[in-house]
């Protein structure tokens, strides 16, 4: 199943999983990076049923296996993660996970941070604020996962342009389109370097 030639990406999603797939798309040919495996703590994560679809292990695991036991720790280091990209997980990443892999934990999140980040800014909450507070832009924020939410060092952001009478819905799907380009890009070019 492992090929060591090539390097590991290890995904974690809580949810639909749309920049899961556009991940498993992008290197499903590609000569010297593939997504190994995709973990979620949501049995109703579509994005396990897309990992399956590319034939990439597709791992539920719980709360305690995550905090507590260490177990989700050892079957990730069993894929041998190059990079591990959290695409919409939701799970404030434990100390273990940041001590045995510096630096290669990454997020994506919808919006232009330091702005709309920390602990329950995801989803559509993050465009309501945006909305709501008028800003002419948003965007995305590609970024190091660190002990906090949302607050590792940034390695790209992008932005588009929030348009008069946008709804959160709206501007979602427009700040959706500018992660689905960046991510796979960014992935790429990090485990090239
Ligand atoms: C994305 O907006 C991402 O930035 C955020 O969660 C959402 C996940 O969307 N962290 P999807 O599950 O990849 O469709």
């Amino acid at each position: 199943m492992e090929r060591p030639d090539k390097k590991n990406i290890v995904i974690f999603a809580s949810g639909s999983g749309s920049n899961a797939q556009r991940l498993l798309e992008h290197f499903e040919h590609h000569p010297q990076i593939r997504v190994a495996a995709l973990f979620s703590n949501n049995p109703n994560a579509y994005a396990l049923k897309r990992a399956e679809t590319f034939h990439v292990p597709a791992l539920l695991f719980s709360r305690d296996a995550f905090y507590n036991t260490g177990e989700v720790l050892e079957q990730v280091k069993s894929f041998h993660p190059d990079l591990i990209v959290l695409a919409g997980f939701l799970w404030l990443v434990p100390q273990n996970f940041l001590q045995t892999f510096p630096d290669k934990i990454i997020n994506i999140h919808p919006a232009l941070l330091p702005k709309y980040g920390g602990k329950g800014m995801h989803g559509l909450n993050v465009h309501t604020a945006v909305v709501q507070a008028g800003d002419a832009q948003s965007g995305i924020t590609i970024h190091r996962v660190n002990e906090e939410y949302d607050k590792g060092e940034f390695i790209l952001q992008a932005h588009c342009p929030v348009m008069p009478g946008d709804t959160p819905e709206v501007l979602a799907a427009r700040v959706l389109e500018l992660e689905h380009k960046h991510l796979p890009e960014v992935v790429e070019k990090l485990l090239l370097k």
